[in-house]
């Protein structure tokens, strides 16, 4: 049935066993090095059967900075060959990915970045580049070059010249971004003039026969570089022998969710932008989009879509995802929720290291893996109270242990805020990780307890030696505003002021045609009330203490798609905001910082301000003194403190794990 997928291909003489890929992902494992765990988490995955893997965008020149790898001098040879030989005795391929970020990513000194002209990136705060000089055209061919010569030293399989996604050769090649008049501006061939530079020159440094392809987008932005010239590069590039494979992809910091297609993405959606590019190949092609099963794979390649299908945060999600489905365990892969919260945003945010929220593990192998747990000397009795995300990893690394586990749950399906959370619009796949977390303590036999609501005598009556309380957050409804503590909002009390859990419950035709949304937590909840009440056609004010919508989430590329959902309805932003009164059918609302009051129509008003966290039953259980306990206690995910789903996942691996702690994991 995987026939297509998991047939041999070849690129340029190398045989690669199968048609299974993981593209090009940065980690920021390797803060510029190669790392032991930048390799485990590698190689974790060839042992799962992956026939190709592109490694990280990698640094060709210090003009341009990131957290990834850097390949600018030798000193990298070394990391490249100890990267080879732990992947290449699994049986996959590696390639690397070379990478300038142009205007994207400045260098590291502060100066100003290095790019086609003068056009800044629509992305974040970098300066005005500065177009390349001649001489600088030369320094980066030749930095592209050396870069290549140092991955053949180094004993890996192939080289992906990155093209695509808005960076410094993408820029060349878009009008937008090259307002060039000399040789390398104006006409397509010009605009292509500095890639082919670059592949001219990695060709004769590494030779004919070293597979040398590319990663190449559309701008996928008004005016932008299209589909079709995309693939008119392609087709040019293969005219001339120049390349041995081409990997198409989608968009560029003009539209970067488009890049990282969130969970309210199907499977296949960058197929509007790759598939011109792709069919204008005659050398092998690879596409990506959310594919999370090889079967989804199977018939991209059967239809004749691609040669090569890649799966990127499918596959950080379970390393074992090819082993687990050759198997005949497809189910039992744990599923990618594209939320983005690990991935994109762990290596944007302060920790700067690519996390999962469904697989606490990823990037920690030599420690973490689960491979790596062996049976407890001693079984010990656990009780989990709580069947939300939190409780059931608690429960499953404890079952994985061998201990005997009891789980708690008041209500009589397990799933906890995520059961809620899933009722709105493009949310529905963050349910996917609890459906599959409810499976697996099925099959790990742990005690189910359903519609058993937990007090502290019935815990003790489970003669314990281990309790871990995971009893969520509710919200506080007690209508104090975070910047305006002073007093609670008049008309907080009202009947039709609803939290987010009682408006997501809430039938469609007792919604009103008027609604106001408040978010003081500038986080996922608000939105998702927004989205449910644009969908059911009511109108929405929806007012944010910050200074900008949903700000904790932008980083997740999630923002930007539902405003532009929300804009296809009746929407109002109002940013800097606060509630100043609720009535029977409207709010007053005005600015943080001003007198100015105005009012707005409401039928409902959703309120979402910071939760509480339910620790009564871990303070009934002598929470405060824990150490005087007959059994050891754990406070876990929101119940400690109202936070997400990664960190409630990641409190109950390391609680279920047995007091292995976060900061003791990653020093
Ligand atoms: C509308 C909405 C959208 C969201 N969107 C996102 C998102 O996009 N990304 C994200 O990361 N997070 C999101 N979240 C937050 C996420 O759902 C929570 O952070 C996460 O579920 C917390 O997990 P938890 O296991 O700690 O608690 P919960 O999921 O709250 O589970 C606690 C469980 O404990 C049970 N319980 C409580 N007391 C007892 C007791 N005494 N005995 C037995 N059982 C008890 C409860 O019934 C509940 O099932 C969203 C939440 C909402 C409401
Ligand atoms: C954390 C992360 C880092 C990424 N870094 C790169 C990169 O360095 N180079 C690149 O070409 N694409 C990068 N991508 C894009 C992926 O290669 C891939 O196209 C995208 O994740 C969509 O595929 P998927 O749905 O299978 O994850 C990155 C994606 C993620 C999630």
């Amino acid at each position: 049935m995987l026939q297509e997928i998991l047939r041999p291909i070849t690129i340029n003489g190398l045989a690669i066993k199968n048609r299974i890929a993981r593209a090009s992902h940065g980690t920021s494992y390797g803060r510029g090095t190669i790392t032991d765990d930048l390799i485990a988490y590698h190689e974790a995955r060839a042992k799962s059967g992956v026939g190709l893997n592109i490694l990280e965008a990698t640094v060709v020149h210090p003009s341009s900075s990131n957290h990834t790898v850097n390949a600018f001098d030798d000193s990298i040879i070394a990391g490249f060959s100890a990267l080879a030989r732990s992947c290449e005795r699994h049986g996959m391929r590696s390639f690397v990915q070379l990478w300038h970020g142009g205007h994207r990513w400045a260098p590291a000194n502060g100066r100003a970045p290095w790019s086609a002209s003068n056009v800044p990136c629509p992305l974040g705060t970098v300066n005005v580049p500065f177009a390349m000089t001649m001489s600088q055209i030369d320094e980066i061919t030749e930095a592209f070059a050396a870069a290549a010569w140092r991955v053949k030293a180094g004993g890996l399989d192939g080289i992906e010249l990155h093209f695509g996604h808005g960076y410094l050769v993408h820029q060349f090649l878009c009008v937008l971004t090259n307002k060039r008049d000399d040789s390398y501006g104006g006409s397509l061939d010009n605009r292509m003039r500095f890639g082919r530079d670059i592949i001219t020159a990695v060709r004769d440094r590494v030779g004919r026969r070293f597979p040398v392809g590319i990663r190449l987008s559309d701008y996928n932005t008004p005016g932008g570089l299209s589909p079709e010239e995309a693939g008119e590069v392609v087709h040019r590039l293969c005219a001339d022998g120049l390349i041995d494979y081409v990997s198409a992809s989608m968009g560029s910091p003009y539209s970067i969710s488009t890049m990282l297609g969130a969970m309210d993405m199907p499977a296949g959606y960058m197929q509007s932008s790759a598939l011109p590019i792709a069919r204008r190949a005659n050398v092998p092609t690879m596409i990506a989009g959310r594919y999370r099963t090889l079967r989804e794979g199977n018939q991209v390649i059967r239809e004749g879509e691609a040669d090569m299908v890649s799966f990127v945060r499918a596959m950080i999600a379970d390393a074992d995802l090819v082993a687990k489905t050759l198997a005949g365990q497809e189910e039992r892969v744990r599923p990618c929720i594209a939320c983005n919260q690990g991935c994109v945003a762990g290596i944007r945010t302060s920790l700067q290291r690519m996390l999962c929220t469904v697989n606490p593990a990823v990037g920690m192998e030599r420690t973490m893996a689960e491979e790596l747990i062996v049976p407890a000397e001693q079984q010990l009795r656990i009780v989990v109270v709580g069947g939300g995300p939190a409780g059931m990893e608690a429960a499953r690394l404890a079952a994985l242990s061998g201990h005997d586990v009891t789980l708690f749950e008041a209500q009589p399906k397990l799933g906890g805020a995520i059961n809620i959370a899933r009722r709105a619009p493009n949310l529905s796949a963050i349910a996917d990780i609890t459906h599959w977390l409810e499976q697996e303590i099925g099959i790990l036999g742990v005690n189910l307890r359903l519609s058993a609501y937990a007090e502290a005598e019935d815990v003790r009556a489970e003669w314990p030696d281990v309790v871990i309380v995971a009893t969520g957050s509710l919200p506080r409804m007690d209508g104090v505003q975070v910047a305006r503590p002073e007093r609670p909002v008049p008309g907080f009390d009202k009947s039709h002021v609803l939290s987010s859990h009682d408006l997501l419950h809430r039938r469609r035709d007792r919604l009103g045609r008027s609604a106001v949304v408040f978010d003081d937590v500038g986080h996922y909840e608000a939105l998702a009330c927004a989205e449910y009440l644009i969908e059911h056609g009511v109108k929405v004010t929806f007012v944010t203490r910050h200074s900008s919508f949903a700000p904790q989430i932008e980083v997740m590329v999630r923002t930007g798609p539902a405003l532009r959902r929300l804009r296809r309805g009746d929407f109002t932003l109002v940013t800097g905001g606060r509630l100043v009164s609720i009535d029977t059918d409207c709010c007053e609302i005005g600015y943080l910082d001003g007198e100015q009051v105005w009012r707005v129509a409401a039928d409902t008003v959703v309120l979402v301000t910071y939760n509480d966290p339910q620790n009564q039953l871990f303070r009934d259980l002598g929470g405060a003194d824990a150490d005087r306990l007959p059994f050891a206690l754990h406070l876990i995910g929101d119940a400690n403190a109202p936070r997400d789903l990664l960190v409630a996942m990641r409190e109950g691996h390391l609680a279920g794990r047995c007091g292995k702690t976060w900061q003791a994991v990653l020093s």
